[in-house]
């Protein structure tokens, strides 16, 4: 054989090889796709995963990051992951159905740095390959089942940041290093252990902490862990939140704690710590102390309180205290609560003439106090009930009872407006714009505070999230949050509510974005708030995924694993079958594709007088098809009924939405006229008018299918039907676009059509609120000798009708004028043009004086829009509109014209009708976190804080 063409075929066989390996990611996420239900309908399509599939980012072909947070994702967790080994991200967060074992294949993904498993329902124990892992930065497995002890093998994660194993199962006890054995100890890089909430027991090994170490949050609450605290814990400086709270500890409490200086919240509470109160005057910035429920040694009341002036809350509930109260305690600077009820103190109480003046809760029940010294009229919960002071008979004081507890309660306020009602699932936004929110709890797990009625505090908390938020462009409107508590953990709950902007829902995109910014504590709250777990709730409103167009996709190829199972084969044979399946494959494809074009080939001839339709990217549906797609034409399904039929809600099998309009038995037209209104659709490609995606002409049907437009029609946002409130911007947006659609129709299209149906229920808005123009039932286009003009039986709809045509029954383009003239009439005053026998067009000219300031329209005009100086350009809208509306037609401006002046007018409000087209212009959102401060303390971890969103929202 000639050398040269073995070289050849060496050649091409090295680069068929090298596609494999890259194909290869693309069958395992295939395989993935297989084991889980509910992937993103982006996936079903045959595309590259690397292009166009949600939650998936690559780098040179490979996967490097997939991130699928909250999607209802149900199975488990296939061994098959452990092949996309160029991995770094992983983040499955949310899917509460999630479930099974975390494979020990996870450990073949070296280059992982990010595994975030947070509130799924995985069980099992998590194995030891973990400790392969050696990039991982952030390990996040919490609120899962996980059970068995913590892999030692976590010790060889150097480079580990967040180690977040909170609400699981764990047993066992917390390993530390010994000979070859790895351990926590030597995790010196790591600030976060977070093992709350699990069954972990035996002691707290000495040999856990030491001086090298970086911790900052040392979280062990609620687990069953004994001993005594090691006194080595008192090294490790760098500490802030210290949480050993519900365990059984015992023993005194080592005095070196008091070295801790930087630690700002501190729970020993619920164990049975001995000896005496540990002496705390070192921590100088401490803000939340809880040593309640431990079995010190009868202790006077320490003295050194009042001299940490960052207290907000004491709590000390149940630890034999004994001796008086000083004043000085209460006039510490942000004292909220004070909690000594069950110990022993006595004498007199002595609040001070100035306590600190966010003090609420003073809670002093079951003690030996005697005598209360009021030096004036305190508005503080005080409880002094079970104490002498109480216990004389006749005795009526306000402290001698429980205060009517009145729970702290939060919402965020309206933002200056009134809330529409929404119907049933939307909600309003604090922009009083009724959306589907992404909805979740946070779970603060050490705030700063204790005192939950401050609504500075949430605004605060309002305020970063959306700076966060505005900073990384994600698509948000406003947050809301609801209905602050602490729960029995003593976390700090709040409900958080994400709604969308510009549009009713989130897209997919968007809500993995969100998620993995929340799951990954990409966003920081203010140190007042501190660490926090958040536990999203499932999404269910997700916009359509804008597949580009509706047509035909390729199916997956199987190259890669043809190729991969022919090596060690003859090469030339695989290479002869590989060239047979593709060719053959090539021809399946194109023979499915010309059936589906052609499918008139199987029209009955009688009803066919010319041949084969001129069909521009529409496509031909069977009834089964559509049947399956409406869920066989549901109740639920229907949105909307005409004359001409009914329309329907549907969805592809790649998941996009189509509005199918059907006609009724009997309104079905002649087959050629069917044939002709599609030729004239599928002609119709603009920004501005609703695309035609198919048809269907089968078992004696006649269906029209279009691209779904979320959010309904103009008519029901004027009307506040929709929930959307459109402002002065919005409407100008609004008018110039559906000028354009009306434009193309007119000068662009070929032959030119007329509408003539405008109005504002065929005006479509979708999830941007672009303007589409839709239904073309009455269209005609004008064409051979009528190229002016057709004439017809007069057909459109009362209020908007041009009245030339109703009296000549001449059909022009300046119909569609006069027609559009109402809809801008309508934009300003939101009412119908005909309402009890007044019409719109005569109302705002009697009302219009043209020397008063907008025309002195207020009687008329649409409050919703806001009459500010915002509204700019109003007069001229109103005179534009009116030129549409004369009697004459050749009086009215063409739709090019009115283009024009709808775009001077809106640059007259400073809006540049090209770049402001949608609500949102953004560039991507990779410097997120970069300068943001950090939370929990100034350290940041450039692998944890910033850089490290996969996904941007906008990928083009
Ligand atoms: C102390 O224990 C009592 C009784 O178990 C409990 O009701 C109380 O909540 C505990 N206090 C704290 C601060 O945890
Ligand atoms: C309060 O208790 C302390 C310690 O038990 C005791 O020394 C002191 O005399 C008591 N004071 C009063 C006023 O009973
Ligand atoms: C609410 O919180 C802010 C900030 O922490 C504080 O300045 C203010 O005094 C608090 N208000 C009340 C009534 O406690
Ligand atoms: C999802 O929404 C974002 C922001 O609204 C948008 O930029 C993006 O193109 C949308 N993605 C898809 C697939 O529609």
């Amino acid at each position: 054989m000639d050398v040269r063409i073995c070289q050849l075929v060496a050649v091409i066989f090295l680069q068929i090889s090298i596609t494999a390996a890259q194909n290869n990611d693309r069958e395992i996420l295939l395989a993935l796709k297989d084991v889980w239900q509910n992937t993103p309908p982006s996936w079903d399509d045959g595309s590259d995963p690397c292009g166009s599939w949600d939650g998936i980012s690559c780098t040179n072909s490979r996967v490097t990051a997939l991130t699928l947070s909250s999607m209802k994702l149900i199975g488990g967790l296939p061994g098959d992951i452990g092949h996309l080994t160029e991995l770094q991200i992983l983040d499955l967060s949310y899917n509460t159905g999630l479930s099974g074992s975390l494979t020990s294949q996870i450990g073949n993904l070296r280059k992982l740095t990010n595994l975030i498993l947070v509130g799924c329902r995985f069980s099992g124990p998590i194995p030891d390959t973990i400790g392969n892992l050696e990039r991982l930065v952030y390990l996040s497995l919490n609120s899962n089942g996980f059970t068995g002890p913590i892999p030692s093998s976590i010790g060889n994660l150097k480079n580990l940041y967040w180690l977040d194993l909170s609400a699981n199962k764990l047993t066992g006890s917390i390993p530390v290093s010994s000979g070859t054995t790895p351990g926590l100890d030597v995790l010196i890089h790591t600030k976060h252990f977070h093992f709350g909430d699990n069954q972990l027991s035996g002691d707290i090994p000495l040999g856990l902490f030491n001086s090298n170490m970086s911790l900052i949050h040392l979280l062990y609450e609620n687990n069953a862990l004994t001993g005594t605290i090691p006194s080595t814990l008192g090294l490790v400086t760098s500490l802030e939140v210290v949480r050993l709270d519900r365990n059984r500890l015992s023993g005194d409490v080592p005095s070196n704690i008091n070295n801790l200086i930087h630690v700002t919240e501190m729970f020993l509470s619920n164990n049975r710590l001995t000896g005496p109160v540990p002496n705390l005057s070192g921590m100088n910035l401490l803000n939340y102390l809880d040593l309640s429920n431990n079995t010190f040694d009868q202790s006077l009341v320490p003295s050194w309180f009042s001299t940490l002036l960052a207290l907000t809350t004491i709590k000390l509930q149940n630890t034999n205290l004994v001796g008086e109260l000083r004043a000085a305690m209460f006039s510490i600077p942000q004292l909220q609560n004070v909690d000594l009820s069950n110990n022993q103190i006595n004498g007199t109480l002595n609040i001070g003439s100035n306590p600190s003046t966010q003090l609420q809760l003073v809670d002093l029940r079951t003690n030996q106090i005697a005598a209360f010294a009021q030096r004036r009229q305190y508005h503080i919960d005080l409880i002094l009930m079970d104490n002498p002071i109480c216990m004389e008979s006749g005795v009526t004081d306000r402290y001698c009872s429980l205060p009517t507890v009145t729970n702290a309660s939060y919402s965020t306020p309206w933002n200056n407006c009134v809330p529409p009602s929404c119907g049933s699932s939307l909600v309003s936004s604090p922009n009083c714009r009724c959306a589907y929110p992404y909805t979740g709890s946070f779970f603060f797990k050490a705030p700063s505070f204790s005192s939950l009625g401050n609504a500075t505090i949430y605004n605060s908390l309002q305020d970063s999230l959306m700076t966060f938020f505005q900073k990384a462009d994600f698509p948000v409107d406003s947050v809301s949050l609801k209905n602050p508590s602490r729960n029995l953990d003593d976390y700090l709950v709040i409900n958080l509510e994400v709604f969308p902007s510009g549009q009713t829902s989130f897209n997919r995109t968007a809500i993995l974005t969100l998620g993995f910014a929340l799951s990954n504590q990409t966003f920081k709250p203010t140190k007042t708030f501190n660490t926090y777990v958040f536990l999203s709730e499932n999404y269910d409103n997700f916009l359509p995924e804008i597949s580009g167009t509706g047509g035909i996709r390729h199916k997956s190829s199987n190259i890669g694993i043809i190729i991969g199972s022919g090596i060690g084969g003859c090469v030339f044979v695989v290479l002869l079958v590989l060239a047979v399946t593709y060719a053959s494959r090539q021809k399946r494809q194109a023979e499915t594709t010309s059936r589906r074009s052609q499918p008139f080939a199987n029209w009955d001839q009688t009803n066919m007088t010319s041949g084969v339709p001129e069909l521009k990217g529409a496509r031909s549906f069977t009834f089964d098809e559509l049947k399956k797609y409406t869920n066989n034409f549901s109740e639920v399904n229907n949105i909307g009924a005409g004359g001409y039929g009914m329309v329907y809600r549907g969805s592809l099998s790649n998941g996009q939405l189509i509005a199918i309009k059907r006609a009724q038995q009997g309104s079905t037209q002649g087959g050629l006229e069917f044939k002709t209104e599609i030729e004239l659709l599928s002609r119709v490609h603009h920004k501005n008018v609703v695309g035609l995606i198919g048809f269907c002409f089968d078992q004696g049907e006649q269906m029209l299918v279009y691209e779904y437009i979320v959010n309904g029609t103009l008519k029901d946002s004027l009307s506040g039907r929709s929930g959307i409130r459109l402002d002065w911007m919005w409407r100008l947006k609004i008018a110039l676009g559906a000028a354009k659609g009306l434009q193309y129709l007119h000068d662009l299209a070929d032959p030119p059509i007329i509408h003539r149906d405008v109005k504002t229920n065929n005006i479509l808005l979708d999830e941007q609120l672009v303007a589409k123009v839709a239904d073309f039932g009455l269209s005609k286009p004008l064409s051979g000798a009528n190229k002016t003009h057709v004439t017809t039986q007069v057909k459109g709809t009362m209020g908007y009708m041009d009245p030339e045509y109703y009296m000549t029954q001449q059909l022009t383009e300046k119909s569609d004028v006069y027609s559009f003239g109402v809809v801008m009439l309508e934009l300003i005053t939101a009412r119908k043009p005909i309402v009890k026998g007044r019409y719109i067009v005569r109302d705002v000219r009697e009302a219009m004086n043209t020397n008063k300031e907008l025309y002195g329209l207020h009687k008329v005009l649409d409050m919703t829009i806001g009459l500010s100086n915002k509204v700019k350009g109003l007069e001229r809208f109103v005179d534009l509109a009116l030129r549409c509306v004369e009697e004459m037609g050749n009086q009215r401006p063409a739709m090019s014209e009115v283009v024009k002046e709808l775009e001077g007018i809106m640059a007259l409000g400073g809006f540049n009708p090209d770049t402001e087209s949608s609500p949102s212009t953004s560039a991507s959102y990779e410097a997120i976190g970069k300068d943001y401060n950090h939370p929990y303390s100034n350290d940041s971890l450039n692998a944890y804080s910033g850089g490290f969103l996969p996904q941007k929202l906008h990928p083009k």
